[in-house]
């Protein structure tokens, strides 16, 4: 039986660290451009990977020569990469991330392949979806493949973690068959019902995990996460680390969640686990490279 089930994007990351982000009509100079390997659902993957987990990833990547090396690269993190196809005519994903001196990242997604992931590929992977622990998905991918799996991982018996990411209104049935559902700060405010970016939701989030693994500017440090159950909630705070860049840093806490919840953690032990294994993330540059082995969190 495997540890975890991660379905999701796999993504292309083009960051660019800049002293500051241009103004709409403003032209600004003297960015660094790197490339790195991304998507949440890959990150994810390669994060519970790295911490021991047995991780299988569905998902899908262009025609277009970009998807190939990602993938033997997530596969070269013990990642089973069996059920990643090609999509024909399609271009792989890619994000355009612009990091700030201060760490944190802006992120914009050209989705291209991630959007063919069907409700059929999930049905084509109930086998392996039954096969695992923890069911593991965010919404770089359609909505309705998420709400399909959601259902298969109910009728198999797999714990089913969503993190929201980005935010959708998903309907309150979906929602309650998660446990935990994994939200940063701006995807928590979506939830509870304030305005975020002019959309605004229209249900509160069910008795699951609520979780911050965001960084606090006004500290310069991970702030841990806030776990809510059964009406109460909780600060697990973060060890001190420094802030190079965020990005990845919410996917390093979701690997690292899910692996500890295939391990028959409680809720609260695997949310101290993964805010550790989110605050390493922040200390390095990228996504996937940023994240940490059991080695470094043990140093942390
Ligand atoms: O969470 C970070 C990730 O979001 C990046 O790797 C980027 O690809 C986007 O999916």
């Amino acid at each position: 039986m495997a540890d975890v089930f991660v379905m999701g994007s796999i993504n292309q990351d083009l960051v660019l660290k800049v002293e500051r982000r241009a103004r709409p009509g403003e032209t600004v100079t003297d960015a660094v451009l790197s490339t790195h390997n991304g998507g949440k659902g890959a990150n994810q993957a390669a994060a519970a990977a790295l911490l021991g987990a047995s991780v299988v990833f569905l998902g899908r990547v262009g025609d277009d020569g970009f998807g190939d090396p990602l993938v033997r690269a997530l596969g070269d993190k013990g990642v089973d990469t069996s059920l990643v196809e090609e999509s024909e005519g399609t271009s792989t994903g890619t994000a355009f991330i612009t990091v700030t001196a201060d760490g944190e990242n802006a992120i914009t997604v050209a989705p291209g392949a991630n959007r063919s992931l069907t409700p059929q590929d999930v049905e084509d992977a109930r086998g392996a979806i039954g096969g695992s622990r923890v069911l593991v998905a965010q919404m770089e991918i359609p909505r309705e493949t998420v709400r399909r799996a959601v259902e298969v991982a109910g009728e198999e018996g797999t714990r089913m973690l969503i993190n929201l990411a980005p935010p959708f209104e998903v309907p309150r049935a979906v929602l309650e068959g998660v446990d935990p559902l994994v939200v940063n700060e701006h995807e928590a405010a979506f939830l509870l019902g304030e305005k975020v970016e002019g959309w605004t939701a229209r249900w509160t989030p069910p008795e699951a995990a609520l979780a911050r693994p965001e960084v606090s500017r006004r500290h310069g440090r991970a702030d841990g996460a806030v776990l809510a159950e059964k009406g109460a909630t909780r600060h697990v705070p973060a060890p001190r680390a420094e802030v190079v860049d965020t990005t990845g840093a919410g996917d390093a806490f979701v690997g690292a969640l899910a692996f500890r919840l295939a391990r028959e953690d409680t809720l609260e032990q695997a949310v101290a686990y993964a805010v550790r294994a989110g605050a390493a993330a922040v200390t390095k540059e990228g996504a996937q490279g940023a994240l940490p082995t059991p080695d470094i969190l043990e140093a942390l």
